[in-house]
C-alpha cells in the first residue's frame, strides 16, 4: 500500500500543488486561493478581486470564475465535464491518471462516484438512485430529523457550555445519513471518523500524511460497506440503501461497485457538508443578531434563512469542470481540455445577482438562486434533505437556547473546498447574576 499510495499522492496532490503554486507565484489569484491558506478564513475579498479581473479569468493551468452567470453556464453546459477523457491526453498524462486512480478503493469524488462520471453513465446512475432518493422519502425523514435534534438538545441542556460541532452539528446529520444507509448506532462514531478522513480528498493540496490517512479510511470503509451490502441484500431493511440494493428498473440495477460508491458519496457528501451548513449558520446568526430578531418575530423565514446561509457562507466553496471540446464561454474561447475553477462561494456573492451580497439577510428574496448546491446535471441530490436538516437544526437550537453565545475562539477546518468549523465553543445560557 505504502508505495502505491505515495505514487498516487504524488500524481493527485503533489503535482497539481506544484502547478498551482507556480501559477500563484506568477500572480494568478484563482490558484493562489487554492495554495495560500492565509486566504481561506476569509476568501470573499479574493473572490471580488477575481470578478473584478473579468467574468472568466484566464490562467496558465486553470481558468477561474466568480461570476454567477458564467459559473451557471459552465455547470449547465454539456461540453463541460467532470471526468477526464484520458484518450484525448498525451501518453504520459494518460499513464499518470492510471497511476492516480485507485480502482479498488475510490474516494467520494472518484469514478464510479456519480459526482465523477459524465453522461451516459451519469444519466443511468442518477436515474436509478433518484428512484429511491425521492422528495417523498426525504419529507418522510422530517419527524426523525426533529426527534434527533430534540434528543441532542436535551442532552446539551444539562451543560453550561458545549462544542457545537461535536455535540450538535455533527451528530445530527451523521445519524440521519446512518439511518438512510441502515448503519447501526454502534458504527456512528466510526462513520464520522471515516467521513472526516475521506472529506479531505476533495481538496487539491493534501499533505502525504492526510492523503495516507484518507486512503486507509477509504479502504476500511469499502471493506465495511462490502459486508454491509451483503447483509442488506440477504435481509433488506426499511432504509434507502436496502431499497437501492434491491432495486430493479426495466431490467437495470446498480452493481456492487456503484452501490458502494453511492453509499460512500452519500456519507461524504451527506454529512460533511451539512455539519458545515449548521456551523456556518450559527456563526452568521450570532454575528448578525438583528437577523435572529427577524426570525424570532417571523419564524416562517427559517427556510429562507437556511438558503441565505448556503449563499452567504457556502459549505462547498469550489468545484471544477473541464472542456471536452473547444467552446465559447461568455464570449471567451475556451480550448479543449481546459480546466475551469468555479468559485461557487464567489458566485454566491456576485452583486449582479444578489443586491448587497456581503450582507447576511434572512429575508433576501432571491436567496435560493445561490449555487451552493451546484447546478446542471450534478445538482446536489441531497439538497432538500440538507435544507430540511439545516432549517430544523438552526430553528430548534435558537428556540431552545435563545442566549446562545460564542465562548472562546471557533476554529475553521483547514480545508479549501469544504468550508466549515472544526470546533465551535458556545455558552448555552447567560451566567446567573450573583448578588
Ligand atoms: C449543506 C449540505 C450540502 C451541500 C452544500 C451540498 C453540495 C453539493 C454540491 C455543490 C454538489 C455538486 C458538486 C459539483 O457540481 O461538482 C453536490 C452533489 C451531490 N450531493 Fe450534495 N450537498 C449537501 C448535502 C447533501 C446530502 C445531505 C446528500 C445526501 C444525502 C448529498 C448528496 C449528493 C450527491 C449524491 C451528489 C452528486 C450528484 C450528481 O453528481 O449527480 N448532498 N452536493
Amino acid at each position: 500500500m505504502a508505495r502505491s499510495t505515495l505514487l498516487r499522492w504524488a500524481v493527485q496532490s503533489l503535482g497539481p500543488t506544484m502547478m498551482l503554486r507556480r501559477s500563484a507565484r506568477a500572480g494568478e489569484l484563482g490558484p493562489r486561493l487554492s495554495v495560500d491558506r492565509s486566504l481561506w478564513d476569509d476568501p470573499f475579498p479574493s473572490y471580488d478581486a477575481v470578478r473584478a479581473q473579468g467574468d472568466l479569468v484566464r490562467g496558465r493551468v486553470i481558468h477561474a470564475t466568480a461570476s454567477h452567470a458564467v459559473a451557471s453556464e459552465v455547470l449547465r453546459s454539456p461540453v463541460f465535464r467532470v471526468g477526464v477523457d484520458s484518450e484525448s491526453l498525451p501518453p504520459l498524462a494518460r499513464r499518470m491518471i492510471r497511476i492516480a486512480s485507485d480502482t479498488r478503493y475510490p474516494g467520494p469524488a472518484e469514478p464510479p462516484s456519480m459526482l465523477a462520471v459524465d453522461p451516459p453513465q451519469h444519466t443511468r446512475y442518477r436515474r436509478l438512485v433518484s428512484k429511491v432518493f425521492t422528495a417523498r422519502a426525504v419529507a418522510a425523514r422530517e419527524p426523525r430529523v426533529e426527534a434527533i435534534a430534540d434528543e441532542l438538545l436535551d442532552r446539551m441542556a444539562g451543560k453550561r457550555s458545549v462544542d457545537l460541532v461535536e455535540d450538535f452539528a455533527a451528530p445530527l446529520p451523521v445519524r440521519i445519513i446512518a439511518e438512510i444507509l441502515g448503519v447501526p448506532p454502534s458504527m456512528h462514531e466510526q462513520m464520522l471518523a471515516w467521513g472526516n478522513a475521506a472529506a479531505v480528498t476533495l481538496d487539491p493540496m493534501l499533505s502525504y500524511r492526510s492523503f495516507r490517512g484518507a486512503a486507509i479510511a477509504l479502504r476500511e470503509m469499502h471493506g465495511w460497506l462490502d459486508a454491509h451490502l451483503r447483509s442488506v441484500r440477504r435481509d433488506p431493511g426499511d432504509d434507502l440503501l436496502s431499497k437501492l440494493a434491491t432495486l430493479e428498473d426495466e431490467g437495470e440495477h446498480l452493481d456492487d461497485v456503484e452501490l458502494r460508491a453511492t453509499a460512500l458519496l452519500v456519507t461524504g457528501a451527506g454529512f460533511e457538508t451539512t455539519v458545515n451548513l449548521i456551523g456556518n449558520g450559527v456563526a452568521a446568526l450570532l454575528a448578525n443578531p438583528s437577523q435572529l430578531e427577524v426570525l424570532r418575530a417571523q419564524p416562517s423565514y427559517w427556510e429562507n434563512a437556511t438558503d441565505e446561509v448556503l449563499r452567504y457562507d457556502s459549505p462547498v466553496q469550489v468545484t471544477v469542470r473541464h472542456a471536452a471540446e473547444e467552446t465559447l464561454v461568455a464570449g471567451h474561447a475556451v480550448p479543449r481540455g481546459q480546466f475551469v475553477t468555479l468559485l461557487l462561494g464567489g458566485a454566491n456573492r456576485d452583486p449582479a445577482v444578489f443586491a448587497d451580497p456581503h450582507v447576511f439577510d434572512v429575508r433576501r428574496e432571491n436567496a435560493r438562486e445561490h449555487l451552493g448546491f451546484s447546478a446542471g446535471i450534478h445538482y446536489c441530490l441531497g439538497a432538500s434533505l440538507a435544507r430540511l436538516e439545516g432549517s430544523v437544526a438552526l430553528r430548534k437550537l435558537f428556540d431552545r437556547f435563545p442566549d446562545l453565545a460564542v465562548e472562546g475562539q471557533p476554529v475553521r477546518r483547514p480545508l479549501r473546498v469544504l468550508r466549515g468549523f472544526e470546533r465551535f465553543p458556545v455558552r448555552l445560557r447567560q451566567p446567573a447574576l450573583t448578588a
